[in-house]
């Protein structure tokens, strides 16, 4: 039952997300070492998979490791600086031909699974300039994109890859950094995604100092930051040399600027793409703007959602049940935990006598539990109460007073319930009584 219970669920997810990226773009950015890992054809199969349900993409692969290794057997040494290749005029040639060889790689590999896919030189650059006295020579940043070319180029349902190299407007071909080039084109085609798919695990709650606000999963692993987290989170760890930081940087530079949403994934993982798409835990880590946490009033179209989650709480007479007229009824009560447009999490501010309401009613969807939604509802709760200048909020519970405590509460007794509230009082729940002063 409770295995056929997931896959029911699975199969909602997969059809809800379906459907919220009809016509989304997403830029996939491919670490060149996945490119050459054993799993890396069945990752090519899934992004054909996307794809074909009709998903735009862009396909930016890193070619780091190719160039050095193209540099290494013709001979042709360059030198760094600050971790950047300094691309002199002889070099450039050895890199474009790393570039268009790795680009090359994954038309190829697209071909197998029938999808057509263009390289293209869409890309303008402009040289890096003299930094601190050092002339960083065909080495470049990304200028611009030409988005609508790559915009037709999607519209025709092809997929266009991008190599690192941009060309200035007479023509000269510049080496750039993948990297940014996936973040600039996230932003210029307003993409709803970017995925850096890299050959790292995680970054793991052990190993950093966590500022506040960030989620972890029940592994401890990082599983999102918000924008202004996941900053706090650079300068809090900047003397790390985890080559994740590189991509969390470029993540918030997109997060900032209307790309919805940054993952930054293990490519190593069979599977992970489709994992972190049609599931919002997913299984890598997430940048996000502040849409992503969301609490609002509940609208009468979320009764049934909150039924549903509600169920599988009531029928472990955890929660006191509630009919659907009952919800109908008293739904302005009541605020919603949406993400991606569905409901995961619930709870009531109910308004008694001397100045005093009660939190009911608090759920949190079973798939979702540890994450810290909980705790968010009833501290939105709290913040309502406190705003319509009550003096004190009380809650009924006959097997989560524990969590309450650690939230604040302290116990009560029926005494520090209002008269209107008492004279309702189920006792042979015998639930119990916890207070919480505002
Ligand atoms: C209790 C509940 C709301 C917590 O939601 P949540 O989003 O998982 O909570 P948070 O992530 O904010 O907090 C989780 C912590 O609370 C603790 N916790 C969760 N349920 C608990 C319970 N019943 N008793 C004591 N502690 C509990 C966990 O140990 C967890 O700590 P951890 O993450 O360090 O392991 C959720 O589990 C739920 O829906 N429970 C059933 C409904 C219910 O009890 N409602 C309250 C009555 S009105």
């Amino acid at each position: 039952m409770e295995h056929s219970k997931e896959q029911i669920d699975l199969i909602r997810e997969v059809f809800h997300y379906s459907h919220l990226f009809n016509d989304a773009v997403f830029v996939i950015k491919i670490d060149y070492r996945i490119i050459d890992h054993p799993l890396f054809p069945s990752l090519v199969k899934d992004l054909a998979l996307l794809h074909q349900m009709g998903i735009k993409m862009v396909i930016i692969p890193g070619a780091k490791a190719r160039i050095e290794e193209v540099l290494d057997r013709y001979g042709i040494e360059t030198r760094t600086a600050e971790g950047v290749r300094i691309s002199t005029e002889e070099s450039i040639p050895f890199i474009k031909m790393a570039a268009f060889d790795v680009s090359n790689r994954i038309m190829t590999m697209l071909a197998g699974q029938k999808v057509h896919a263009v390289i293209g030189n869409w890309v303008r650059a402009r040289s890096m300039g003299v930094i601190k006295g050092l002339d960083y020579q065909q080495t470049g940043i990304v200028e611009k994109i030409d988005v609508a070319l790559v915009k037709k180029i999607l519209a025709e349902g092809l997929i266009p890859v991008f190599p690192c190299i941009g060309w200035n407007s007479l023509g000269k071909p510049y080496n750039i950094n993948s990297n940014e080039l996936a973040t600039v084109a996230s932003i210029s085609l307003k993409a709803q995604k970017l995925f850096f798919v890299t050959p790292y695990p995680g970054l793991t709650e052990s190993a950093y100092k966590i500022p506040p606000g960030a989620y972890l999963a029940p592994d401890g692993r990082i599983s999102r930051l918000s924008v202004e987290a996941a900053l706090e989170f650079s300068r809090l760890n900047a003397d790390s040399s985890d080559p994740l930081l590189e991509y969390i940087d470029f993540g918030c530079r997109a997060a900032s600027r209307q790309v919805d949403r940054v993952h930054i994934i293990d490519g190593t993982i069979d599977g992970v793409i489709l994992k972190e798409i049609f599931s919002n835990l997913g299984m890598g880590m997430m940048i996000h703007g502040n849409i992503y946490d969301s609490i609002r009033s509940m609208e009468p179209r979320d009764v049934s959602d909150v039924l549903r989650l509600m169920e599988p709480l009531v029928e472990k007479e955890i929660l006191v049940r509630r009919t659907e007229d009952q919800l109908n009824a008293s739904y302005e009560n009541y605020v919603v935990y949406e993400v991606d447009d569905s409901i995961h999490g619930c709870g009531a501010l109910v308004e008694f006598s001397g100045d005093t309401a009660e939190i009911a009613g608090i759920a949190v969807d079973q798939s979702y539990k540890h994450l810290g939604i909980g705790q968010k509802i009833v501290e939105y709760l709290i913040g309502e109460a406190r705003k319509r200048g009550l003096g004190r909020v009380f809650v009924l519970t006959t097997q989560t007073a524990d969590w309450f405590q650690q939230l604040g509460f302290v116990p009560g007794d029926i005494s520090d319930l209002p008269e209107d509230r008492r004279r309702i009082y189920d006792t042979k729940r015998k639930s119990k009584i916890f207070k919480f002063l505002l």
